[in-house]
């Protein structure tokens, strides 16, 4: 940029901050090097300063208003727009599995991870997809889907004498694209085919104090945020992603988070459920544990579908049982999406401007007023984030799949020492879930000393005696199938691993 342009950029920037009750952001300005100058200037001319004012005044104000109180217009969602693996009968599980395997083998479904998170509780300084839980084979969580992604890919193509694809569209931000990117290419793609995995940017917007106020993370730095997973909408367009789905024939996305072990990855089931119900937008829900579980309610307002969060609910509401004595309410979100590819591009290309914004309050290291870096011991700052599941209410046809949380669902939140979340909880749900597709096939689990460990019930009743480490390779079973001409009446002493190289060894004993 020539001088002249650059002064001019700084005089632009300058009036739209005093327009905006900003000018603090330039506090330091005359302290910076050139190149420091250079850098921030960048950013602030990449801001959008018209919406500035705006963006602060609603974020200070969203802060200090009560949460809503929603319940007194909510329904659950009525049961012929509701699926359930434990309450459906065999027959129609496998109908939704075949219809899922048979669109997965037509190229006609992609898995769209949401990973732009700075993921602050778990507190490590790299995206969480690269975290590893501790598991004996020693995988990251973002192995363990791209195995998922194989396996399913298997599936479809061993059903359909297909050569299927599934893209795999991963949203990220500026803290996760960059070493994501890297941690892929390290990896060889984990096996998959780089053109298949599509990773893209979501937008980042400045964290703001109490009153209103940008926070300066440095003396020529904004503190910014990622804007939400909801951000999706506005990154699919903002990256041309759509225009990339329809090319490839993508008709249906299974979206997800990253920090959900147990994820399955385009499940088949969900998406054949879901197809066939005609819908354009679904979600897979478990049974809330307990009335004051602090998850979203998937339910109608005034019926329209949406997530009511746990602050915009009652507790006597939340507690309200029905004639069976279950939860009225108890479809907990798992952030786990079904959306067809025209429902991503109404909601991304006429609602954008309508959807919801939500205040998280955060820890936001600041610079004070002497310019001295600061890291707040408690929360000083307003991030806005906008939800995926903010689309629902656009839905034509929404529907609900309930899942069986010990199968599908066991997140990673939080560093070790948590009262739930952590690494140990995710890495047992994965050994308990295991373990017991070992048992159901007629294996035995032993200690090292040769005693016979029982199957664990779920990583919850784990507690004092954690379950038996059985780690089952996704490039081996991805739900369990094909086991029993491998474990059955097995002994496995544990850690036991079966991966391929095991699987085969133990395909070879049989044959012999
Ligand atoms: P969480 O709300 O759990 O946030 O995200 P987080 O960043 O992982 O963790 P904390 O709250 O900082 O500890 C749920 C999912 O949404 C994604 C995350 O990567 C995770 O998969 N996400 C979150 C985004 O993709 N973008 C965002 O701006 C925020």
């Amino acid at each position: 940029m020539s001088l002249t342009a650059k002064m001019s950029s700084l005089e632009h920037v300058k009036q739209s901050l005093e327009r905006a009750g900003q000018d603090h952001v330039l506090r330091f300005w005359p302290e910076l090097s050139e190149e420091d100058r250079d850098v921030f200037l960048q950013e602030l001319v990449k801001l959008d300063l018209k919406g500035l004012k705006d963006h602060c005044t609603r974020a200070a104000k969203a802060a200090a208003s009560t949460p809503r109180i929603l319940d007194v217009d909510m329904d659950p969602v009525p049961p012929e727009f509701m699926g359930s693996v434990r309450k459906s009968d065999r027959k129609s599980l496998t109908e939704w599995e075949d219809e899922g395997l048979l669109h997965i083998s037509r190229n006609r479904v992609g898995a769209l991870l949401l990973a732009g998170g700075q993921g602050t509780r778990l507190g490590v300084q790299y995206p969480k997809g690269m975290y590893k839980v501790g598991l004996p084979s020693g995988k990251t969580l973002y192995q363990i889907q791209a195995e998922r992604l194989h396996k399913i890919r298997e599936l479809a193509d061993g059903k359909h004498g297909s050569k299927c694809t599934v893209p795999w569209y991963i949203m990220t931000s500026e803290f996760t694209l960059a070493p994501t990117e890297k941690f892929f290419e390290e990896n060889n793609y984990f096996g998959l085919e780089p053109s298949d995995i599509i990773m893209f940017e979501q937008r980042m917007i400045p964290a703001v104090t109490f009153d209103g106020k940008v926070i300066l993370q440095g003396k020529g730095k904004i503190a910014m945020a990622p804007d939400g997973n909801g951000g999706l909408y506005q990154a699919l367009v903002d990256n041309n992603i759509l225009e990339d789905m329809k090319k490839r024939g993508v008709e249906y996305l299974h979206v997800y988070c990253v920090d959900n072990i147990l994820v399955k990855m385009a499940d088949p089931v969900f998406i054949g459920f879901c197809v066939t119900k005609g819908a354009d937008c679904g979600a897979k829900v478990v049974e809330k544990s307990h009335p004051a579980e602090p998850v979203g309610v998937v339910c109608r307002v005034q019926g329209v579908p949406q997530v009511v969060e746990y602050s915009e609910i009652r507790l006597e509401m939340a507690e309200l049982r029905g004639p069976g004595r279950e939860l009225v309410y108890s479809a907990g979100n798992i952030c786990n999406h079904f959306f067809t590819r025209t429902f991503l591009q109404d909601v991304s290309e006429k609602f954008q401007g309508q959807l919801k914004q939500h205040v998280a309050i955060k820890k936001v290291p600041f610079v004070d007023t002497c310019g001295s870096e600061v890291k707040p011991s408690k929360p000083n700052g307003i991030k806005m984030e906008k939800f995926v599941f903010d689309a629902f209410p656009f839905s034509r046809n929404f529907v609900v799949f309930e899942v069986i949380r010990e199968d599908e669902f066991s997140p990673l939140k939080n560093a070790e020492g948590a009262s739930t979340d952590t690494p140990t909880s995710a890495r047992n749900s994965l050994f308990a879930l295991h373990g017991r597709w070992a048992t159901s096939v007629g294996a035995m689990l032993l200690d090292h000393h040769g005693n016979n460990i029982p199957p664990t019930a779920s990583s919850e009743s784990a507690g004092d005696c954690p379950p038996a480490q059985c780690e089952i390779s996704p490039l081996v079973s991805y739900f369990g199938e094909g086991l029993e001409q491998l474990l059955k009446g097995k002994k496995l002493v544990t850690p036991f691993i079966l991966d391929k190289k095991m699987a085969e060894k133990l395909q070879a004993q049989q044959h012999s």
